[in-house]
């Protein structure tokens, strides 16, 4: 190798990035023996190398097929004449983490884009699923800004109850409900929670996991029909190992994630997530990750794109089929040939076609059971939108498609529970002065809170109200939701109510005014009096003394620029 290709990025392989002896003939030298240990030949040690960036944990059911994964990976890498390096990073078990995997996205993005950074790779597979895993993934690929793919671990597969079919997570919410309301006794429940969750894979339904899975496509960052191969189906290994002969042909090429997720692309992911009927977490991922390219997610413009954007897909937790149906019914080609004309279809994928040929060369079949035409859709408009107003100036989200219409005009008391701790101590209480009327009002569970955003915005319904038959009533929050929840639901109020926002002057009896059809959330109190109670406020509440809990408290945004850190938020240089 000349002088020339060792101090420029030419260098490829083990060649690249060398660690700084001082003498550079001398850190190549190490780095083959050190390599050499691990039993490759000098001919493997001269290839270039995929780095296979993989979040495989103990403390991650969604992940536990990754070894096999792996191996599939690498099949492909090596037929393709490249060497496979497979290295783990942090891996965020969506239930494991406490108080909530959001507050380490940040910390699991920098880890990858270091890790990328700073190990010899030429090209990266990102090897992801469980719902944080894949935004951090792209965050950090973004910011790297090495040519990378994205590889998901697929969606669990259904099991049975009773006859019933079961998958994680709408029906563990279900249930819950129904235990809560005293419908399933305590065998039943204990019967439900050992087959929730029977197989590897992400959670079953159009929940975030699914939602972030299928917007990697959309956006041009997997390979066509990819998202929704069910982890446990062949396919899924032999997507991998495709994935790992793509990712070896991105070597030497100038397809970053930059190049590929662009302005238009993201609008595509916006349509794809609207037609899907996604999760509310995906708009707070996607602005992240544009974030990560010098770009910005506009909510207004959202709106644009909800209310010209039907649901087209009949997946739980809005509708009837599971991932797995999506699947076979097609995938996510048939959703965006149904929405060609609203597609920018020139944007180009990782995989060298555009998104048009992607359409174009689609299989036409397609169970319109489960993707419906254009013409037929599940609901006119989008399954997402911002509200904004004096009680979130800067936008809060509700899922329209997972809530209910008879309360989208509607002006109700507010009834505050001013933390989770709070909430978790009176929401069951017998004398809770509450009515099937009122707005449920949570604060103090936004990204700057000690909670740190957490999915708690699925209030539960006041256990004598459930008991008595309510299913629904408007609940509002600086919180988020799971994709795998339901309800009328305001969450991810900005500002949140621990940097200073409007939700945390709401007091109990105030009256609220929520208008869907206006896009507006309004607190029916006096300038004045607000301004009296900001004065009242206390000054800072949490408690981060050291380490990523300082860096945390420090750095993150609110939820419309994606909670992610402010020192993060750049395009690559
Ligand atoms: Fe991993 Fe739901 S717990 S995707």
């Amino acid at each position: 190798m000349s002088e020339d290709d060792k101090t420029t990025n030419k260098a490829k392989g083990f060649a690249r990035g060398l660690t700084n002896y001082g003498d550079r003939d001398f850190s190549l030298y190490l780095r083959r023996s050190f390599a050499s240990s691990m039993g490759y030949s000098r001919q493997m040690l001269d290839r270039p190398v995929v780095g296979i960036a993989h979040s495989a944990s103990g403390f991650n059911n969604c992940h536990r097929h990754f070894p096999e994964m792996i191996e599939a990976v690498k099949r492909g890498v090596l037929a393709a004449g490249a060497l496979p390096v497979e290295f783990p990073t942090i891996s965020l078990g969506e239930v494991f983490l406490s108080p909530t995997s959001l507050k380490f996205r940040n910390l699991m993005s920098m880890d990858v884009e270091e890790m990328i950074r700073a190990q010899p790779m030429d090209s990266v597979v990102l090897l992801g699923g469980c719902d944080k895993t894949v935004p951090a993934q792209l965050m950090g690929a973004a910011s790297a800004g090495l040519p990378a793919i994205q590889l998901v671990a697929g969606p669990m597969s259904t099991s049975r109850h009773r006859g019933e079919r079961l998958g994680a997570c709408t029906d563990c919410r279900r249930f819950w409900q129904r235990y809560r309301a005293g419908d399933v006794d305590d065998q039943g429940i204990d019967a439900v929670e050992k087959r929730l969750a029977s197989t590897s894979g992400t959670c079953a339904v159009m929940g975030t996991a699914s939602t972030m899975a299928s917007l990697a496509e959309a956006i041009g960052m997997m390979p066509a029909g990819s998202a929704a191969i069910p982890a446990v189906d062949a396919d899924r290994l032999r997507m991998a190992e495709e994935t790992g002969r793509i990712a070896a042909s991105l070597i030497g090429s100038d397809k970053t994630p930059q190049k590929i997720m662009t302005e238009k692309a993201l609008e595509n992911g916006l349509r794809i997530l609207m037609a899907i009927g996604g999760s509310t977490n995906a708009i707070i991922h996607l602005a992240a990750i544009a974030g990560r390219v010098g770009l910005t997610i506009d909510l207004k413009r959202m709106n644009e794109i909800s209310d010209t954007t039907p649901v087209l897909v009949d997946l739980k937790p809005t509708g009837t089929a599971y991932m797995e149906d999506l699947h076979a019914a097609g995938g996510i080609p048939a959703v965006m040939r149904e929405l060609k004309h609203l597609l920018h279809l020139d944007c180009q994928t990782i995989t060298g076609e555009t998104i048009g040929d992607r359409i174009e060369a689609a299989d036409p079949w397609v169970d319109r059971n489960v993707v419906r035409p254009i013409d037929a859709p599940v609901r006119d408009n989008g399954g997402l939108l911002a509200v904004f107003g004096n009680m979130a100036p800067r936008g809060a989200i509700i899922k329209r498609s997972a809530a209910d219409p008879n309360l989208f005009e509607k002006t109700g008391r507010a009834v505050v529970f001013t933390s989770l701790e709070d909430l978790a101590a009176r929401i069951d209480e017998p004398d809770l002065d509450v009515t099937v009327d009122d707005f449920l009002v949570l604060q103090n569970a936004g990204p700057l809170s000690d909670a740190a955003m957490p999915e708690a915005g699925y209030i539960p319904i006041p256990a004598k109200l459930a008991r008595a038959g309510v299913k629904d009533m408007v609940r509002m929050s600086d919180a988020r939701m799971s994709g795998t929840a339901y309800g009328t639901i305001v969450l991810h109020v900005a500002p949140d109510a621990a940097s200073g926002g409007p939700i945390g002057l709401i007091r109990n009896g105030d009256r609220i005014e929520l208008s869907v059809k206006n896009h507006s959330i309004r607190l029916l109190v006096s300038e004045e009096e607000l301004e009296r109670r900001r004065a009242e406020r206390p000054t800072e509440t949490r408690s981060a003394r050291r380490g990523y809990d300082m860096l945390y408290r420090d750095h993150v945004l609110q939820a419309d620029e994606g909670c992610d850190f402010d020192f993060l938020r750049s395009a690559p240089i």
